[in-house]
């Protein structure tokens, strides 16, 4: 399956229907092997659609999502999270009774019986002792998850992920929530993974975006529209334009994303 020479991810034609709503109007979206990919737009632009096609959540109305030359649509999710694609929600599914270790391993053993979660710390797989590692839950291996700080819960949910050992990670919002120490945190966290996975991550913050991104898709009511670097993207007038339109109806209504959308427009209606 890794010997296919094209691109990682090529999603062509997309589009997905809701009671004749087109959440998605004809997509296509190319990753390469290796890549860090960032996806912005505003609220309802189709960013976690995407990713639910991807991962066999959603059925398309047309089109193709190839994985290593793979058509994924028609796949279960859990068929594609064996072909190596693998998620995060934007809510958090992480077992609160369970502790950090046994998260990561269940997360790991998805295919083993249910069992070996019995395995005493010494036991651990590869798989659950590298994802400890790069997420630096080591010290917190034996607390129950439901005792974790926000940030912590969600470099748990990407720990869980690495230990699924997937090609491709996507990331929806990772850093929503988080102060400004975690989101840090979770920005070198982002680049040690993408040194051996190729990874997708849905973020609104533009400034996160300065500090860890090179290549970024903007989509916008179920369309790309446009790509390219942070700066590129950023001078876009009609990004701008999306985004200003935006932060005059949030300026308006006096309410601002508790997400961190109104960070890429500003109130001035400038895009920093
Ligand atoms: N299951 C569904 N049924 C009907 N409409 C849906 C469904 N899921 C999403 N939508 C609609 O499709 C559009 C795209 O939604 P989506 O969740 O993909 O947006 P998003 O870019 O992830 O936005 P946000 O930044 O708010 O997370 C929205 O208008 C949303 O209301
Ligand atoms: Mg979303």
């Amino acid at each position: 399956m890794t010997e296919h020479d094209g691109a990682l991810l090529e999603v062509r034609d997309l589009a997905v229907v809701f009671d004749g709503f087109r959440a998605i109007d004809g997509i296509d979206f190319t990753v390469q092997h290796g890549e860090l990919r960032f996806l912005i737009g505003p609220n309802g632009a189709g960013k976690t659609t995407l990713i639910d096609v991807i991962t066999g959540l959603t059925k398309p109305a047309a089109g193709s999502v190839r994985f290593e030359g793979i058509d994924l649509v028609g796949r279960k999710e859990h068929e594609i999270v064996r072909m190596g694609v693998g998620r995060t929600f934007q809510t958090s599914v992480v077992f609160e009774k369970l502790t950090v270790v046994e998260n990561l391993d269940l997360a790991a053993s998805f295919r083993r019986p249910l069992w070996s979660l019995a395995r005493r710390r010494r036991g651990v797989s590869d798989a659950v002792a590298a994802a400890m590692e790069i997420t630096g839950l080591d010290a917190l291996a034996g607390r129950p998850a439901g005792v974790l700080s926000h940030g912590q819960r969600q470099w748990l949910e990407i720990g869980m992920l690495i230990a699924q050992r997937p090609r491709l990670l996507l990331l929806d919002e990772p850093v929503a929530g988080m102060s400004a120490d975690e989101r840090s945190r979770t920005g070198l966290l982002l680049t040690e993974i993408a040194k051996d996975h190729t990874v997708i991550v849905i973020e609104h913050d533009m400034e996160f975006l300065r500090r860890y991104a090179s290549v970024v898709t903007v989509l916008h009511e179920g369309k790309v529209l446009t790509e390219g670097s942070v700066d590129e993207v950023r001078a876009d007038p009609h990004v701008q334009e999306v985004y200003l339109g935006r932060a005059r109806e949030e300026a308006g209504a006096g309410d601002h994303d508790a997400r961190g959308t109104a960070a890429v427009g500003t109130s001035a209606g400038e895009v920093k």
